[in-house]
């Protein structure tokens, strides 16, 4: 199930990002006593964090028992600028009381591989018989996170799966690190099979520099090959996305 929401301006969409990330918290963890979410990397996030650690939504998660992920990161040391990690941190996770052991972050700064291949394992670990699985609880299942947040660049790329790559094609791994030709950097990422086992993904698209890949993504019939969008490869079994765009980024779409 997919619905498109759009906001006038950045600042609503960051408000309206928070009022999502705080809804599907409470119902989590009354439903399972946790909430699993998997936090984008990019600009557009920020707002949105800025909002979650303040009143009033900073008081309305239970963040005790919020365990927080990425849907991707750079291969950069956790404290360098560029860095998933430290972005979150400076406009989230240190504003609000999650306890450290409550961070999965993945390992920049070590070999991507073999940072890959931890997360991996590290999901493993967490998500070993929980009710988090897909329903068949397959060992191979992907885990089921409760959110996946996920922008969207104009090439189509969504957290660090980008146009015509390998990446895009891999159906066993979990995490998978990859050097991105076009940026000339390595990057560690969540694959499509664990986005697409989400209970929920948020898209948050803000700009008018979007527009037209935003248009080619939502309305576009049938683009050729879906892996030159790959944001259009986002497609949960089992689960809902919402686009939360803003109105530059919506102006193609507007019906
Ligand atoms: C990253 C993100 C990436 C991002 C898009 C949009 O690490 O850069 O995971 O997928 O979400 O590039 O970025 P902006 O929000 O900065 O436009």
């Amino acid at each position: 199930m997919m619905q498109v929401e759009v906001l006038p301006d950045p600042a609503s969409l960051a408000r309206a990002g928070a009022k999502h990330f705080v809804a599907l918290a409470t119902t989590a963890i009354v439903a399972r006593g946790r909430f699993t979410v998997a936090l984008s990397g990019g600009e557009t996030p920020r707002g949105m964090h800025a909002e979650l650690a303040r009143p009033p939504f900073l008081d309305q998660v239970d963040w005790p028992r919020v365990h927080v992920f990425w849907s991707d990161e750079r291969c950069v040391p956790p404290d360098r600028p560029g860095s998933s990690f430290r972005m979150a941190r400076e406009t989230l996770l240190d504003r609000v009381p999650l306890p450290a052991a409550n961070i999965h972050r993945m390992r920049g700064e070590i070999e991507p591989q073999r940072a890959a291949a931890q997360y991996e394992q590290e999901l493993r670990e967490f998500f070993a018989g929980s009710s988090e699985r897909t329903a068949s609880g397959d060992a191979g299942e992907p885990p089921r996170f409760d959110l996946i947040l996920l922008g969207m660049g104009e090439d189509g790329h969504t957290a660090s799966l980008f146009p015509g790559t390998p990446a895009l094609r891999e159906l066993r791994r979990w995490v998978m690190a990859h050097y991105v030709e076009k940026l000339d950097a390595w990057r560690i990422t969540l694959t499509l099979p664990v986005i697409n086992a989400a209970a929920d993904v948020m898209f948050l698209v803000s700009g008018a520099k979007k527009a037209e890949t935003l248009r080619r993504v939502l309305v576009d019939p049938a683009p050729a090959g879906a892996e030159g969008l790959p944001a259009r490869m986002v497609a949960p079994t089992a689960g809902r996305v919402v686009w939360l765009v803003d109105t530059p980024a919506a102006a193609l779409v507007r019906d």
